[in-house]
């Protein structure tokens, strides 16, 4: 399969580390010119900076913004007023019991999480449409289906993105603008690196301890290992891609078989 971007700019929200940087170079691979995001300008150079080195050609931009806010939307779209392909992969995460998850938590996890990528879908679909071609998507998560009891905020938010896509592929229906959720799985990021070794020796090399992480912590993933971001990021990009345009409105697994379902 040849998964061809020449032409299409992309967005990535929180693309300057682990899953949204390697799904921007995924996208750059493929060649799109894509827009790096992240909330300072240094950052987003930096990732603009590895990825023109990892990938010699890629069109890479940034577009430093916070997009949880309104006035960092607004500059964001001044700055970049037409996308054809909007990843929306921010997303914020933290353990916490159930009955401490105060008002302010509730409405942080519900901005940052979903609103943000609402906000912009709003913004950047009407032009998809009117052009006949767009691609957007929400990166979820496990936690949307299996609700984590120490997330229970986090899987809220993750569900209200399965259900805003959906509902945006309708909204989308018949003009060549498909929107879709991608089900990440446990997937081998910075953060989730010094997790693992938190919750086993840390004397293990990482091959072993994700091993031992998975069995003791995770063993409803049928992978067994942590999901590279690299392997999210293939998805994402055939889903952008040309060769895509027959799924709409779906919630696609790269779960590592986490979710026990065989509906899809
Ligand atoms: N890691 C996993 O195991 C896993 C599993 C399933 C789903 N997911 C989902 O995958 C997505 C990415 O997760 P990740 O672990 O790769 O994230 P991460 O490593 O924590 O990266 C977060 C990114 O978001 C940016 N960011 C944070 N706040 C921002 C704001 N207000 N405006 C703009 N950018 C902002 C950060 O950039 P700056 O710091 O430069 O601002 C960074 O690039 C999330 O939606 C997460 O829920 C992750």
């Amino acid at each position: 399969m040849q998964l061809d971007l020449s032409g299409r700019t992309a967005l990535v929200t929180g693309s300057t580390q682990g899953i949204g940087y390697s799904i921007a170079q995924g996208l750059a691979r493929a060649g799109a010119r894509v827009a790096i995001n992240g909330r300072t300008a240094e950052r987003a150079e930096e990732a603009v900076r590895q990825i023109r080195q990892d990938v010699p050609g890629a069109e890479v931009i940034t577009a430093a913004a916070d997009v949880t806010t309104e006035d960092g939307t607004a500059g964001l779209l001044e700055a970049l007023p037409q996308v054809d392909v909007l990843v929306n992969n921010l997303g914020i995460f933290g353990a916490q019991p159930a009955m401490e998850i105060t008002d302010d938590d509730w409405r942080r996890y519900f901005e940052v999480n979903v609103l943000a990528g609402l906000r912009l879908t709003r913004a950047y679909l009407p032009g998809m449409v009117e052009r006949g071609w767009g691609r957007i998507q929400y990166i979820a998560s496990d936690s949307a289906v299996v609700i984590p009891a120490e997330m229970i905020h986090y899987g809220m938010s993750k569900t209200a993105l399965l259900a805003a896509s959906r509902g945006f592929a309708k909204e989308a229906a018949g003009t060549g603008v498909t929107v879709n959720s991608v089900i990440a799985g446990p997937t081998h990021t910075g953060g989730v690196e010094k997790f693992v070794y938190e919750m086993v020796d840390s004397s293990l090399p990482w091959d072993q301890a994700q091993r031992q992480f998975m069995r003791e912590h995770r063993p409803q993933s049928l992978l067994q290992r942590l999901i590279e971001p690299e392997e999210i990021a293939n998805m994402v990009v055939y889903l952008a891609s040309p060769l895509a345009s027959a799924t709409t409105g779906a919630a696609v697994r790269v779960d590592g078989g986490y979710v026990d379902s065989i509906v899809p």
